[in-house]
């Protein structure tokens, strides 16, 4: 595969017209049939080598775990989360997603480095799992009574893996790694990410990667707005990626 085809996009207007446009441009286009294109997740590039399309361990890991078109959309941020990853097997600490959600993303890379047998790495997974609508982010289709037990059972084969159950930030005074390698923050919550960051920062070891799910993304921006004077006070400023993420190396 050196294309990447997808109709999902966000924030339109008419979603046929759209996607009738995006054809039109994509006949224009020189080439074999093979163009480097990545049509999908509010991304459209062509002519680009598209190099995640040929690691084998992503690409097998996104076959078997991908399964809703959302998911399959977003290919170029997992590989994104896994370059962090494979980062982060480099350096010493832990692991940690906020927040995990269905688990998909961490269930790819879990299989894309083996992760089950990094035998003294940990992964920390944490989700309130259930919508709670007095908080700022929105309902998820599979949030639930069950999507906690669901989680747990999606990474039974990993010992090294902690699915958590709470409110980030107060549940990291419970369960929370002394020093990480590698953090994925995807709250969809300006306050939340915000006290995420005091707890887990300093935590961070030298070169560990940091991704910022929603830096990037206008509907999102109350993040970006409080994450940018948080940084800039600590002398770090977010590199915003074409994927909608913020990239920090600490
Ligand atoms: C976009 S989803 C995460 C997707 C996941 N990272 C993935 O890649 O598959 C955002 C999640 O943040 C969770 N969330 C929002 N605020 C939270 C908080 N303060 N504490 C814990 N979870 C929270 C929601 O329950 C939701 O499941």
């Amino acid at each position: 595969m050196a294309n990447l085809l997808s109709t999902v996009f966000f924030g339109l207007l008419n979603k046929d017209q759209f996607v009738q446009g995006i054809q039109q441009a994509i006949n224009q286009i020189s080439g074999g049939p093979d163009k480097g294109i990545y049509a999908g997740d509010n991304l459209f590039t062509y002519h680009r080598n598209l190099s995640f399309l040929e690691d084998q361990a992503l690409m097998k890991a996104y076959a078997a775990h991908a399964k809703t078109p959302v998911e399959q959309a977003i290919l170029w941020r997992i590989s994104t989360v896994l370059w962090g990853v494979r980062n982060g097997l480099r350096l010493e600490g832990d692991f940690v997603e906020c927040a995990c959600y269905k688990g998909t993303t961490v269930r790819m890379i879990c299989d894309a480095v083996n992760f089950s047998e990094q035998a003294d790495r940990h992964y920390y997974l944490y989700d309130l799992f259930e919508h709670d609508p007095s908080m700022a982010h929105h309902a998820m289709p599979e949030h639930g009574a069950e999507l906690y037990a669901a989680v747990k059972e999606r990474f039974s084969d990993c010992p090294n893996v902690t699915v958590t159950q709470g409110r980030v930030p107060d549940v990291l005074a419970d369960v929370a790694p002394n020093k990480i390698a590698f953090m994925h923050l995807d709250l969809n919550n300006a306050e939340a990410e915000i006290g995420a960051l005091e707890v887990l920062f300093d935590r961070m070891v030298p070169g560990a990667v940091l991704v910022l799910d929603d830096y990037g993304w206008m509907a999102y921006r109350p993040q970006k707005l409080a994450e940018d004077p948080w940084f800039e006070k600590r002398g770090y400023r977010v590199l915003e990626l074409p994927t909608g993420q913020g990239l920090v190396i600490k």
